[in-house]
């Protein structure tokens, strides 16, 4: 298996501390550059590339129809880790890919009340393989569960087109801060996927991270001054969230090559009146 080197903390648990004992190898590449891909593959052992694009935190982006041809290269199969765009705004299998992996409690739930995951496949024999082993292990919604979930993907596509307008004035304004080094948002055509992302999504999502100026003890500062953004893990919610990657939901990959940098702050930008996003930023900042 081949993962991405900055892989979701609790994916990169899953592997490493989970499946490695179940006899599962893994090799983490940076699945941005296809050479180190390739690089990673072992021919004949290989089974699958895991990707996720964008990167949770990192925002990194990964292009699904070149690593789709690259893994069935070698008769192996791409699985694209989807939370952080939801089906609104990229569809891996009509790119390439032969399963999908979105955890619905974020943008598909969409409202912060219900934990759940859902594979998607397009092959229906690989399908009803899917759903044995789901029966055998009892990996199954409850009925309110999926009932929530339901409910919130009616209106996934109104939200998303919200998360992304506030996201891209909140971009914007990060971008010119004197206390923020560097925003992280594939939206910008400063960044290194940005022509991946508008060739593979409609629109670049709710999700921005950026790093402080002044360090890992100015990003835990400004998490804890924010008061509309509140200070928690998960994603995808109708409310702002902000949180620290490197103390909090990456907390697991600290000292492997997967941890992230410490001066990190990940916003999931809500669907609020931006200008009091952008208020509580502006005094969070200082
Ligand atoms: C990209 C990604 N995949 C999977 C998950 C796991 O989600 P859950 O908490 O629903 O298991 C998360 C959670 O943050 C995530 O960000």
């Amino acid at each position: 298996m081949v993962i991405p080197n900055d892989a979701y903390g609790g994916t990169y648990r899953l592997f490493s501390k989970v499946a490695e004992r179940w006899g599962l190898d893994w090799t983490a590449a940076p699945l941005d550059d296809l050479d180190a891909v390739r690089a990673a593959f072992r021919p004949g052992h290989t089974r699958m590339i895991w990707a996720e694009t964008p990167t949770n935190p990192l925002l990194n982006i990964a292009d699904i129809t070149a690593l789709g041809a690259l893994a069935h290269e070698y008769d192996a199969l791409l699985a694209v880790d989807n939370t952080f765009a939801s089906p609104y705004l990229q569809q891996p299998l009509a790119l390439g890919a032969d399963v999908v992996i979105h955890s619905t409690t974020k943008y598909l739930g969409g409202h912060s009340d219900v934990v759940g995951g859902a594979l998607v496949v397009s092959d229906a024999g690989f399908g009803d393989e899917l759903t044995f082993h789901q029966n055998a292990m009892g990996a199954v919604n409850g009925p309110f569960d999926a009932w929530l979930t339901l409910r919130g993907i009616k209106t996934l596509g109104v939200r998303m087109d919200r998360h992304c307008d506030n996201a891209e004035r909140i971009v914007g304004y990060l971008s010119e801060h004197k206390k923020v080094a560097s925003v992280l948002y594939p939206g910008l055509d400063t960044h290194p996927g940005h022509e991946t992302a508008a060739k593979q999504m409609s629109r670049f999502g709710g999700m921005v991270s950026f790093r402080a100026a002044g360090g890992a003890e100015q990003a835990i500062e400004i998490c804890n001054r924010a008061k509309l953004f509140v200070l928690a893990e998960s994603l995808g919610g109708v409310e702002s969230l902000i949180e620290h990657p490197g103390q909090m939901t990456h907390l697991s990959a600290a000292g492997s090559a997967l941890e992230v940098p410490a001066d990190l702050v990940r916003l999931s930008v809500g669907i609020e009146t931006v200008d009091d996003l952008l208020a509580d930023l502006e005094q969070a900042l200082g």
